[in-house]
């Protein structure tokens, strides 16, 4: 770790928001789907530098339950891409004793998708280096809707009641469960906006935006927020 890292907390899960990917291709005059082919490589580093720098729990939204709405192509083309960095991802996984965890309603996706995904989380699950969250088609709402229809399954079968529900069991029946709500959200590309991601999780988080397109982020931009974070002052609603 470099001097300007030393004396820096490192947050124990940072969550991101990659956007961009569409834009950087625009702007060199390239088509979008390239954008999300870079992108895919940046995913990669980023996991190994989030690794390298300690963070527990690296999560990054892949897609959204609204980018159902983009073209057929470049829906079609990202689906192509989770095929192919599945494969890679694992070998990235098993080099930095990584665990892959994911998030989101995976029932909308090809059998051979959902097979990918089962294969990279079953045989990455004892690796306790750092734990990378995965969100496809991933909509806070809807991660929360789930959520709810769940609990009412279990209401209607006795095992839980009204008395029962407080947060922490709230947050049980979530995607997330098991995993600490983050401390630090990077989003891309300058936009400020939650974009549906992590609606319940984000209460206290701290936001970092970051200018570049997704493709252009790396590790000096990830030490840049991390920096930042490092000044925040984090009250939870208290008085220091
Ligand atoms: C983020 O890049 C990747 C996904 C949402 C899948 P975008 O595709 O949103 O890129 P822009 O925002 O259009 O530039
Ligand atoms: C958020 O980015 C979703 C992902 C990064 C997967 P979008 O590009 O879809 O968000 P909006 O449309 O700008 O809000
Ligand atoms: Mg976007």
């Amino acid at each position: 770790m470099d001097d300007k890292m030393q004396n820096m907390v490192v947050p124990e899960h940072v969550a991101i928001i990659l956007d961009g990917n569409g834009r950087w291709a625009q702007k060199r005059g390239l088509p979008r789907n390239l954008g999300h082919k870079e992108g895919c490589v940046t995913v990669e580093k980023t996991v190994e530098d989030a690794a390298r720098l300690g963070i527990k729990y690296l999560t990054v939204y892949g897609f959204s339950t609204e980018n159902w709405k983009r073209s057929s192509d470049e829906v079609g083309a990202l689906m192509q891409l989770f095929r192919y960095y599945m494969v890679r991802l694992l070998k990235v996984a098993k080099k930095n004793n990584v665990r892959v965890k994911m998030i989101g309603d995976l029932e909308r996706f090809d059998r051979d998708i959902v097979e990918g995904i089962d294969k990279l989380v079953r045989e990455t699950r004892d690796n306790t280096g750092l734990t990378f969250v995965i969100a496809v088609n991933y909509g806070g709402r809807d991660e929360i809707v789930r959520a709810v229809k769940r609990i009412m399954q279990d209401a209607d079968n006795g095992k839980i009641s009204s008395g029962d529900m407080c947060e922490k069991v709230f947050s049980s029946y979530l995607d997330t469960a098991d995993i600490p709500d983050p401390d630090l959200l990077i989003r891309t590309s300058g936009e400020m906006r939650l974009s549906n991601y992590l609606l319940w999780q984000l209460a206290y988080t701290e936001f970092y935006i970051a200018d570049c397109y997704w493709p252009d982020f790396n590790m000096d931009e990830l030490k840049k927020a991390i920096s930042a974070y490092n000044s925040r002052d984090r009250r939870f609603g208290g008085v220091k």
